[in-house]
């Protein structure tokens, strides 16, 4: 896109890649994403703050090619989608110095090869002033690398977060135009991105409450004119309260895993308590990861392969290990053959979610009227360990 004028003598240069539908070959995209980066002109001196992904640097050049003078770029994050197209933007401003965080500079070596004289690392809460406008660099990391960092502009009101209240989504838009899509993105991002961190996130959030601004720029989606919009959204997936609500990841190969799962839905949903249930076989991962966020309970479903849980429960089991989401109960539920040791091996694969397990349903065969009433059972525990824990909204 042609670079957009955000506040006076700030430019949003968003490339944006429509047409991406995977990212690091493993978090799908549906609306694609953007890669922003932005332009701040002072009086004195001129900042890019991060670049794109080199599969768009062209788009970028163009539009830095009319600039004279590059004095600092800025990268908030080592990622190649931000931090890719740097070689370029120095080759083609050889005056321009590289500003980072400490933790960043050994990144930017050794993933992009930049030549350790062009970078300057900063502390945090450090400033370089550009004239009329002052680059204050908040250092705000494990979102969602180590090394990660935040810039506010205070005389522009402006804070500028990369992936940090980000959202993948392709856009022509510079602001926010349909609220509830910009909800749904940033909240697959946080599920993908940033929720094995949510400690330090909230960390992150109390820092950059401290700063006056009401433009958040982030290098993925929309910018944010409305800041208290994305800033409460984070609030809430990182507060420790969680829905009453049971995620059920699973698969069915013959019917009798799904079956059980039919029947644990309507008796959860007798009970009160709501149900996100997934299909491995058919599911966009991503929606699970924006269900995981707030849920308290996760029941996982699965038939018998080989002894073990199915593959894609393996898959699943494993992501929803690495993304540690705040849930505080499980369950296990499913079918084989002649034997199995699904339930042993899925519970080997979870060990970072510290919950409660409330049981295990596991079935020869087709369910029996003992079956259901075991899933009965279940539903009534997980009821009832939700009723009784005070972070767990009614
Ligand atoms: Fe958008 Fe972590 O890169």
């Amino acid at each position: 896109m042609h670079a957009r004028e955000i506040r006076q003598g700030i430019q949003l240069i968003a490339t944006v890649h429509w047409e991406r539908r995977l990212f690091d070959s493993l978090i799908p995209l549906p609306d694609g994403t953007s890669y922003n980066a932005y332009l701040v002109k002072g009086s004195q001196a001129t900042a890019l703050l991060d670049t794109t992904d080199p599969v768009l640097q062209e788009e970028l050049l163009r539009e830095l090619d009319t600039l004279d003078r590059l004095d600092y770029l800025v990268s908030h994050h080592s990622e190649q989608d931000h931090a890719g197209t740097i070689p370029a933007v120095l080759a083609r401003f050889p005056e321009a110095i590289l500003v980072c965080s400490t933790k960043a500079k050994d990144l930017l070596e050794t993933h992009l090869h930049i030549a350790p004289e062009r970078i300057r690392t900063v502390a945090d809460g450090e400033t370089i002033s550009l004239g009329d406008k002052t680059l204050h660099f908040l250092h705000t990391p494990w979102v969602h690398w180590p090394e990660t960092m935040t810039t506010w502009v205070p005389e522009a009101k402006c804070l500028f977060s990369c992936d940090f209240l980000g959202s993948h989504l392709a856009t022509s838009e510079v602001f926010i135009a349909d609220k509830a899509r910009v909800h749904e993105a940033a909240k697959r991002y946080f599920a993908e991105i940033m929720m094995p961190f949510r400690n330090v996130v909230r960390k992150n959030l109390d820092k950059i409450s401290a700063c006056d601004f009401d433009l958040v720029c982030p290098s993925h989606g929309p910018v944010h004119d409305h800041p208290a919009f994305i800033i409460d959204a984070y609030r809430d997936w990182v507060s420790p309260q969680m829905r009453n609500e049971v995620v059920i990841p699973y698969v069915s190969m013959h019917g009798s895993t799904e079956r059980m799962v039919k029947h644990l839905i309507d008796a959860l949903a007798r009970h009160g308590v709501a149900v996100a249930a997934f299909d491995l076989a058919v599911t966009d991962i991503g929606k699970l990861a924006i269900a995981l966020v707030d849920a308290a309970t996760l029941v996982v479903g699965t038939p018998t392969v080989h002894v073990g849980p199915h593959p894609a429960v393996y898959y699943a089991a494993h992501l929803a290990n690495l993304l540690r989401p705040k849930l505080k109960y499980a369950a296990i539920v499913g079918s084989y053959g002649w034997s199995s040791k699904a339930i042993e091996q899925i519970a080997g694969l979870i060990p970072n979610l510290k919950v409660d397990v409330l049981g295990t349903v596991l079935q020869k065969g087709l369910p029996t009227a003992d079956t259901y009433a075991q899933l009965d059972q279940l539903a009534a525990a997980i009821a009832q360990a939700h009723k009784n824990d005070p972070e767990v909204n009614a």
